[in-house]
């Protein structure tokens, strides 16, 4: 047993399910022999307890990372930031200069508040919308963080998020008076969501969706989403907190030209150091003076001064160009080495944040031994990744080569039925852990 897992054991005794992320346990990439904890991480490496070292091919931070880990101008910014006080009894002047890029970026946007984490950041969006349009009820399409607000829509009907990102988040805990106020519509169905509207006392003043995550929307999906929205008076949000900054240089909703009410963004926004942001039209941003949303932690220096600097980098590096090229070539990639190999896969996402599935019944098992056997040679890989402009050719040529090596293996293994995990399958869903 590698000294990660050793650790995970103690650490399940004192921490609920071990740590604080459902997608960064061990039991969602390879139960019982993930390294689970680093040492150090730098560019695109990352090194263990056993100070083994391994390629990350397995999502970068969640898809935070996007300039590769402990960039050195980034470091440097933060270092001096830290020097000269991180939290202080006034404010930290660089939350101006963070306001000005964003609504540079956005031009339909008159205001923005910042935050820490991206959950976070839904709920300041969604009080501020129920806040201005004194309407209760909530139409959601995707994921959007782990509060009381999200999770109701299981209440009323335990699949209903099962179907968005995460299948079966459980609602032990959220207040029952929550019932009905959040319901699901799907992307690229119009239908569904049209639906919603047309029952009588709806309630809606609240549309939130990620306005891209695995596949493109359909022509007028968005536009539509956006007509059917101000008809009816309700407040739209795209959650930016994974696609922002990755295919272009802010919301990717400016490529698609529908501009919404409200936005947030997380996640790559610093690199991964914790900053969020929201940003949206001014008379609706200024309801956040009518209703109390404030955090000390928010006003931290640090998360600022990263956003800042990230910022100027994936502008003056053209980081998007960058990690949409890999992202392609990875595609390519994979989809050769499964022809080759007579594998089904279906590939989905955005370029930057490339995805893909065993057209197999067996998906999990198969997925399991794809990373089983990537770690043994190096990498710490899954069947989603996110690119960073860290990468170069010549890794993500060796990766795809070792790739291919191992959907030879599969298929080998497909046809004698001989395939074998040296642990368990791979959860792909929210569950209880044992201590
Ligand atoms: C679209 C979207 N919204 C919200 C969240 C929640 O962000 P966080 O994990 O930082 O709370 C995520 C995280 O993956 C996300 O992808």
């Amino acid at each position: 047993m590698n000294k990660g897992q050793k650790l995970l054991k103690k650490a399940k005794k004192i921490i609920p399910g071990g740590n604080q992320l459902l997608s960064k346990r061990s039991e969602m990439f390879l139960p019982g022999y993930w390294p689970n904890y680093y040492n150090k991480a730098k560019g695109y490496k990352i090194w263990d307890l056993d100070n083994k070292m391994y390629y990350d091919f397995a999502g970068m931070g969640v898809t935070s990372c996007v300039l590769g880990y402990a960039d050195h101008e980034l470091n440097s910014a933060i270092i001096n930031g830290l020097k000269k006080g991180s939290m202080t009894t006034l404010n930290a002047k660089e939350e101006i200069d963070l306001a000005k890029e964003f609504l540079k970026i956005h031009k339909w946007a008159g205001m923005a508040k910042f935050c820490k984490s991206g959950g976070e950041a839904c709920l300041v969006a969604i009080r501020i919308a129920r806040a201005y349009s004194k309407k209760q009820n909530i139409a959601f399409c995707g994921y959007h963080g782990w509060h009381d607000w999200y999770l109701a829509a299981n209440i009323k009907n335990s699949k209903n998020l099962d179907y968005q990102l995460l299948p079966g988040l459980k609602t032990k805990g959220v207040s029952k008076s929550f019932k009905g106020t959040i319901k699901p519509f799907f992307y690229n169905d119009l239908n569904s969501f049209k639906k919603l509207f047309k029952r009588k006392n709806n309630n809606i003043g609240t549309v939130i969706m990620e306005p891209m995550r695995a596949t493109k929307p359909n022509k007028k999906f968005l536009s539509e989403i956006k007509k059917i929205a101000k008809k009816n008076n309700a407040i739209l949000i795209f959650d930016e907190i994974t696609s922002g900054f990755k295919d272009n240089y802010g919301g990717i909703h400016l490529k698609f030209n529908v501009k919404p009410d409200l936005a947030i963004f997380g996640k790559s926004i610093g690199n991964g150091y914790p900053i969020s942001a929201i940003i949206g039209k001014k008379k609706i941003m200024q309801v956040a003076q009518e209703t109390f949303i404030s955090s000390t932690m928010w006003t931290d220096r640090l998360g600022f001064i990263a956003a800042n600097k990230t910022l100027q980098k994936l502008k003056k590096l053209n980081v998007n160009k960058k990690i949409s090229e890999y992202g392609i070539k990875i595609k390519k990639g994979w989809e050769y080495a499964a022809k080759k190999n007579g594998l089904k896969i279906i590939i989905s996402g955005i370029n930057a944040i490339p995805s893909f599935k065993f057209d197999h019944i067996d998906n999990l098992k198969i997925s399991t031994f794809y990373i089983q056997e990537m770690l043994k040679v190096g990498f710490l890989a899954n069947t989603t990744l996110a690119t960073t402009y860290a990468y170069n050719d010549k890794i993500i040529n060796r990766y795809l080569i070792e790739t291919e090596k191992v959907f030879q293996k599969i298929n080998y293994h497909l046809k004698n039925n001989s395939l074998v995990l040296k642990g368990e399958v791979k959860h792909s869903t929210f569950k209880r852990l044992n201590s």
